[in-house]
């Protein structure tokens, strides 16, 4: 027996996978490095489907119809080259290699050239959607050449999940840029789940709320134009009532936010680009705060200053229900900057490196199986149907609507934190970006002038073209710079 696909890698992810394509109908191969998964998925969930376990990598490649696939769900790095290495030295020209792990996306353009040079097509595939999402419907993201996505897309589309009839799943483009869109949607992952957890802290340090008094409010949001995936978990959550003690789970929960990359990743190469992508950026440094346990433990004496103890004293006549519905508009409001930003960065990637991604399309396959699917995503493929060209999403009349309209909760948010002690970094740097992107002038040419003061590093004037140097040291007048 033959099959058209083989998934190697049989971790939950890999064997999910596996089992998604053999409840689709097609035969899969299996092979995992030690045999015990192999044979635990064969036995325990062969009903789904027709596995072929192979017990070595050749088995695993000959059990193949040619052109071979076979996917990869191993951690990124050292182990995505080692089994890569393994595959391709018993593979055949035209071949395709599937890396479906969390690869940052310069190794797959380094292994996709590698590869392309052996014959050998590389598609280098972000999956979103979890554990859970690989066995339902994942969001799927390939890429690499044309030709690879013939032989692969209809098998990945198959298994990804729809909504309205449309695959979750499309290719992407060339080389990296399926890992590096996966990269991003993480980016955007860490910023909403920051912003959420601001929603969360305001709520217990602003209003008082218990953690079950919250998961109702989430819950209620998420009937809204919130509605999403991270809202509805925040909720579950949230609900969550410890065994142990009998307290709320999330107060046992250390709060350390752990993290393996792919946001740290993206706010770099935001930075290589010169995108200001703060919303995620915020959202790594936030986890790195709450992983600064040392610094924590020192800096927990430092005063806070005066702090408004109460609402009423923070913002004279604004009650708690209307305070709530600021929180629910600041959210919303910092989740449009957040994924503003995210996709601002994805235009600057796909030029930088030359992909032609277009973002309506990326915001259709988030739509579903993926982390941050959510109503909203159908909105953002909405304005980019509109508009291709859309210098930013807040300028998209639907976004620009919304968010003009929460201004004013926003402030009051961002004004109550402060002088209650609350931090909200998300929230914060979104209205500060916000303000900084509608302002007519910025301080920026204070630093030019300083800039100039100490390096002679010139400056431009508003008022005529050329560079400019005052002669700072001697007597002031103004030079045409070279
Ligand atoms: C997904 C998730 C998935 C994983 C993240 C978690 O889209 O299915 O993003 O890829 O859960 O990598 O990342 P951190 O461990 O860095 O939070």
């Amino acid at each position: 027996r033959t099959a058209p696909i083989g998934v190697t890698g049989l971790g939950v992810m890999g064997a999910n996978i596996a089992r998604n394509l053999a409840r689709h109908g097609h035969a899969v191969a299996v092979y995992n490095r030690s045999p015990q998964r192999t044979a635990e998925l064969v036995s325990n969930h062969g009903r789904d489907g027709t596995f072929l376990a192979a017990g070595t990598i050749e088995e695993f490649v000959s059990t193949l119809e040619k052109p071979r696939r076979a996917l990869i769900m191993v951690q990124a790095g050292a182990a995505t080259d080692a089994v890569i290495e393994q595959l391709a030295g018993a593979m055949e020209h035209g071949d395709i290699i599937i890396d479906g792990g969390n690869s940052l996306y310069t190794d797959t353009r380094r292994r996709e050239a590698e590869l392309r040079e052996r014959g050998i097509h590389f598609v280098g595939c972000g999956i979103s959607g979890g554990e859970e999402g690989a066995l339902e419907g994942p969001s799927i993201m390939p890429g690499g050449s044309a030709e690879a996505y013939e032989a692969v897309g209809p098998l990945l589309e198959s298994i990804s999940a729809h909504v309205d009839g449309t695959p979750c799943c499309a290719h992407i483009g060339p080389d990296g840029a399926g890992h590096y869109v996966k990269m991003v949607h993480n980016g955007i992952e860490y910023a909403d789940m920051q912003l959420i957890g601001e929603a969360f802290q305001l709520m217990t340090g602003v209003l008082g709320y218990s953690p079950a008094r919250c998961a109702e409010v989430f819950a209620e949001w998420n009937r809204g134009v919130l509605e999403s995936y991270l809202i509805e978990i925040t909720a579950e959550v949230l609900a969550q009532v410890d065994d142990a003690t009998g307290r709320p789970l999330v107060e046992m929960i250390l709060d350390a936010t752990g993290q393996k990359g792919t946001g740290r990743w993206t706010v770099k190469s935001a930075l290589d680009l010169g995108v200001p992508v703060t919303g995620i950026a915020e959202a790594v440094f936030a986890r790195a705060v709450s992983g600064s346990r040392d610094l924590r433990a020192a800096a927990t004496g430092l005063a806070g200053g005066e702090l408004a103890t109460t609402l009423g004293e923070a913002l004279p006549g604004v009650d708690e229900q209307s305070f709530l519905d600021d929180i629910h508009a600041a959210l919303y409001a910092s989740k449009v900057v957040a994924y503003a930003q995210g996709f601002n960065q994805l235009t600057a990637g796909s030029e930088e490196y030359e992909w032609s991604l277009r973002p309506g399309e990326l915001a259709t396959i988030w739509r579903g199986g993926c982390i941050i699917r959510a109503q909203f995503l159908g909105r953002i493929r909405e304005a980019y149907d509109a508009d291709p060209a859309l210098p930013s999403l807040l300028l998209d009349p639907y976004f620009r609507d919304a968010v003009e309209g929460s201004i004013g909760s926003w402030r009051r948010v961002v004004a109550a934190a402060a002088l209650m002690g609350v931090p909200v970094p998300g929230f914060g740097s979104a209205l500060a970006y916000y303000d900084s992107v509608r302002a007519d002038r910025l301080p920026a040419a204070l630093l030019q002038g300083l800039r100039d003061f100490f390096g002679a590093h010139t400056y431009e004037r508003i008022d005529k073209p050329g560079h400019f140097h005052t002669l700072w040291g001697g007597d002031r007048s103004e030079t045409t710079a070279g």
